[in-house]
């Protein structure tokens, strides 16, 4: 597979890294970097060709992976305006729709867009991954090699649903980080050191974590097998209910879909922006 990074960034610099940990050649990789002091680490840790834009050379790749900020990718996708021919193009960028990325390449279809996030960095992302409908078998698979290189992937049949994958995975680390924060001042509020407080949370949610991946039964079924009546559990579990966290918690993801959908709309808006319109 021969693929071509726009940015040179952190996500950029995981896919290099799950792609050719996993056996893909550096030589039909390149990147394409405006920040020249990025070229000396990227062609160091991963003997990639680096350039500062768009060259002859760096259109021969049967996969374009745009990895810049949201609000970098109109700039980006100008020098690319009218030069694709077969590439597949795959957009990591949170937010933008494919129809915007469509028309700012001027009515190009060979798109596909994935939401990861960040345990992605460490190889243990989960993509949502929707390819436009006249992309082809092989196309979805090059798009599914690139993301299955940070981590697992799911299909989505409906764009619409990526601000559900981000209100979910890509923005579900940190409700995962809130909710540890919150057990380990517990456990400072219980008397135990930072060390103490760190270990006893991490340790936790890590087993509870693999306990739950590596189980047939429900999480449900875990969760009630660890809650005897009239135990510990059960006083922790009836505090929670009484708060009403879970429907706090839903609330707190409806309101990360929504913003998504917001963010989609201003991100795709070609006012103000240069460029082909
Ligand atoms: N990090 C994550 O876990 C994660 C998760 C989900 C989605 N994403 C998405 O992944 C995308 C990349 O994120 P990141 O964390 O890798 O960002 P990043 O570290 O800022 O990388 C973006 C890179 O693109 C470069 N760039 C800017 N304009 C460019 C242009 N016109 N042509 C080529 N390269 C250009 C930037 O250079 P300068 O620094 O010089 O501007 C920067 O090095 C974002 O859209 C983000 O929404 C990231």
């Amino acid at each position: 597979m021969r693929i071509t990074f726009i940015g040179g960034g952190n996500m950029a610099k995981a896919l290099l890294g799950g792609l050719i940990g996993q056996g893909y050649s550096p030589s039909g990789m390149q990147v394409v970097e405006p920040f020249a002091e990025l070229h000396e680490t990227l062609s160091q840790q991963f003997g990639v060709r680096c350039v500062t834009a768009v060259d002859a050379s760096s259109l021969l790749c049967d996969t374009v992976v745009l990895a810049v900020k949201p609000q970098q990718m109109r700039e980006a996708l100008t020098p690319l305006y009218g030069k694709l021919e077969q590439q597949l193009v795959v957009s990591i960028a949170a937010g933008i729709r494919l129809a915007d990325i469509s028309r700012w390449l001027g009515g190009y279809l060979r798109l596909a867009r994935a939401m990861p996030n960040t345990p992605a960095l460490i190889g243990k992302g989960v993509s949502g991954l929707f390819a436009d409908p006249s992309v082809d078998q092989s196309g979805r698979l090059n798009a599914e090699r690139v993301l299955n290189a940070v981590g697992s992937i799911l299909w989505l049949q409906d764009e619409a649903q990526i601000d559900a994958v981000t209100a979910i995975s890509g923005s579900g680390p940190a409700y995962v980080f809130y909710f540890i924060e919150a057990v380990e001042a517990a456990a400072r509020q219980l008397g135990f050191d930072e060390p103490a407080a760190r270990k006893l949370t991490m340790e936790t949610f890590l087993g509870a974590t693999q306990l739950a991946a590596q189980s047939a039964e429900s999480i449900s079924t875990l969760r009630q097998q660890v809650t005897s009546k009239g135990g510990t559990t059960e006083a922790a579990l009836k505090s929670f209910a009484v708060s009403g966290i879970a429907a706090e918690i839903a609330q707190g993801i409806e309101a990360a879909a929504l913003r998504g959908r917001e963010l989609g709309d201003s991100l795709g808006r070609d006012a103000g922006a240069s460029g082909h319109a």
